[in-house]
């Protein structure tokens, strides 16, 4: 028996993801795409992605059976949204496409169902201005990849309505997402602001001939990386202020950390050099390995220890039910 039905629109790299997500959690799930033959490549790396999960002890192996079962590329939108809870937009990255996706979905799908987009940077309060009852539509923003990584950014338009988001934010979990929900739309959500943030000093350091590519990445990997994946940047600080916690931090770091904000690259818009050196330093530490074996090693590597984060007390409470339906 299906938890519910959720319906995944664009089959490209973003919903065959979500799609295996979703159908590892015991879910119906129907992908559409208007490219010939789209949904049913999506399907092949859906379920990879749901056994991925169900052999790393990511997901219950009996729901992933059953959503295994389910998974089906219905011929047209309307089959494929029909009964669904949630419609999960993944369609490239264009604002008029995203807009008139949302305008039929809406039109289509049960008056209650949630019409969420992937957008990474298109707004959601311009995506659902032509959807009919746009208070049930939001941004929920993976992180590549969705089926492995549980973030979830939601994040509301100017006409969506609270209970829809507090409803998504209980979906997500269902499915082993951590959602994050945000209380404006801004450009790059949370994490990947954060991302171009630290970016750009990588780059900045590379440049500057501080020290070479695989150096800032091992620099990443095994200092702040490490803890960032147990506590956040605020908590970590926290307990790097002695008795007086962040507020210590603070005060008696502000002068050195001042210093170096100073000093931190500030430009917006890349440098030209950028890609010729930032190229040759990732081809010296990647050698022969092809793209294929590294997001197979990133892969294992992080459901590895995603696993074992989950042990830990901090994880336990996302867990989703295992019964629940929607
Ligand atoms: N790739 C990532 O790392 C990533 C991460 C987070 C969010 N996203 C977001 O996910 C969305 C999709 O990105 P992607 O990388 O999967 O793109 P993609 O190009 O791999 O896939 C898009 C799919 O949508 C299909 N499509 C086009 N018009 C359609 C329509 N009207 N109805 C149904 N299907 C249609 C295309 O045929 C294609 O298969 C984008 O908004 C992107 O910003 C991507």
């Amino acid at each position: 028996m299906s938890r519910g039905k959720i319906a995944v629109i664009g089959a490209g790299t973003t919903g065959g993801s979500w799609a295996g997500l979703f159908a590892a959690h015991g879910f119906e799930v129907a992908v559409f795409d208007v490219r010939e033959g789209a949904a049913a490549a999506a399907l092949e790396r859906a379920a990879a992605a749901a056994r991925f999960l169900a052999a790393k002890g990511l997901a219950d192996p009996v729901l992933t059976e059953e959503g295994l079962a389910l998974l089906a590329a219905p011929a047209t939108l309307a089959q494929a949204v029909a009964g669904a809870a949630l419609v999960q937009e993944c369609v490239p990255e264009d604002l008029e496409l995203k807009r008139s996706v949302f305008a039929q979905v809406s039109r289509l799908a049960p008056a209650d169902a949630l019409i969420a987009t992937s957008s990474s940077g298109l707004s959601i309060t311009s995506i659902q201005q032509d959807a009919l009852s746009p208070g049930r539509t939001l941004a929920a923003h993976p992180y590549n990849p969705p089926h492995l990584v549980p973030l979830v950014e939601l994040a509301p338009g100017a006409l969506t309505l609270p209970a829809a988001l507090e409803r998504a934010r209980e979906l997500y979990r269902r499915v082993g997402k951590e959602p994050v929900v945000m209380k404006v739309d801004i450009p790059g959500y949370i994490a990947n602001r954060l991302s171009a943030a630290l970016w750009r000093e990588a780059i900045e350091l590379v440049l500057r001939g501080v020290a070479t590519v695989e150096d800032v990445d091992r620099a990443v990997r095994f200092g702040p990386g490490l803890r960032w994946a147990v506590m956040g940047p605020h908590l970590i600080y926290h307990l790097g202020g002695g008795k007086s916690g962040i507020r210590g931090h603070l005060l008696h770091l502000a002068a050195s950390k001042e210093g170096m904000l100073r000093d931190l690259a500030a430009w917006t818009t890349f440098p030209p050099e950028a890609a010729d050196l930032l190229e040759a330093g990732v081809q010296a530490g990647v050698g022969e390995k092809t793209l294929e074996e590294l997001e197979q090693e990133r892969d294992e590597a992080v459901a590895a220890l995603l696993a074992t984060l989950r042990q830990t007390a901090s994880l336990q409470e996302n867990r989703p039910a295992k019964e629940n339906a929607l």
